[in-house]
């Protein structure tokens, strides 16, 4: 399972790259609004950083301005993939720009019905936000693994990128019900290298090294 960033966030995306275990990014209006930079200073800088996927969203609701969005997006490097919520205009531009060979992934994603309508308009990802479904008493993790069922069982070519990503936990929960991709913020990818054990293990190799008077 690739992961991804979450974050709008330049020093967050250098740090994470520089750990070696990133393959792309995701970005929204929400995190965009938190930096201080423009969206279009942002946007070429973290293309710059990543070699990989990095998705910006569209804020237009209606078809020839989510068309005109898209398309600026997309001229700013080629792994740029235009991020454009579920719904039918759209759905009607995913169609469109997919046959431009311009990517999108489709964002929002609550239930099968909405990924199966986005995947047959032609989206090369779909992004099920698991948190947010966890959050009302739904099973986040369990729609993850019905999209990826429908891209078996049909053969579709979309990926999945499990979004809204809370907690560590998640990560394994989301690979293990098949997710092609999982996007973290850069919270989740900190806790995900800790353990109490390692940090006590590490502690007990170096001071038994310096006991006993060894050097390398
Ligand atoms: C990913 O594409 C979404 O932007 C993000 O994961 C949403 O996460 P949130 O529910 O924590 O805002």
């Amino acid at each position: 399972m690739k992961l991804y960033l979450d974050t709008a966030n330049i020093e967050e995306i250098r740090e994470a790259v520089r750990w070696g275990v990133i393959d792309g990014v995701t970005t929204n209006p929400s995190l965009a609004a938190k930096e201080s930079e423009s969206f279009n200073e942002i946007l070429p800088a973290i293309c710059d950083l990543v070699d990989g996927p990095v998705s910006a969203e569209v804020i237009a609701m209606d078809y020839e301005e989510i068309l005109k969005e898209a398309r600026i997006l997309a001229k700013v490097h080629d792994n740029v993939v235009v991020k454009i919520p579920v719904m039918p205009e759209g759905l009607r531009a995913v169609k469109t720009l997919a046959g431009e060979g311009i990517k999108v992934n489709v964002t929002l994603i609550f239930s099968a019905n909405q990924a199966l309508l986005a995947m047959k308009a032609g989206a090369a990802y779909v992004s099920p936000f698991i948190g947010r479904l966890d959050d009302i008493g739904h099973r986040g993790v369990e729609l993850v693994r019905d999209i990826v069922n429908l891209i078996e069982w049909h053969s579709l070519k979309s990926e999945v990128i499990a979004a809204s990503i809370r907690h560590p936990e998640h990560v394994p929960a989301v690979a293990l019900a098949g997710s092609h991709i999982a996007t973290l913020p850069f919270k989740v990818l900190k806790q995900m290298f800790r353990h109490p054990l390692t940090d006590l293990g590490i502690e007990s190799f170096i001071s038994d090294w310096k006991k006993a008077g060894k050097e390398l």
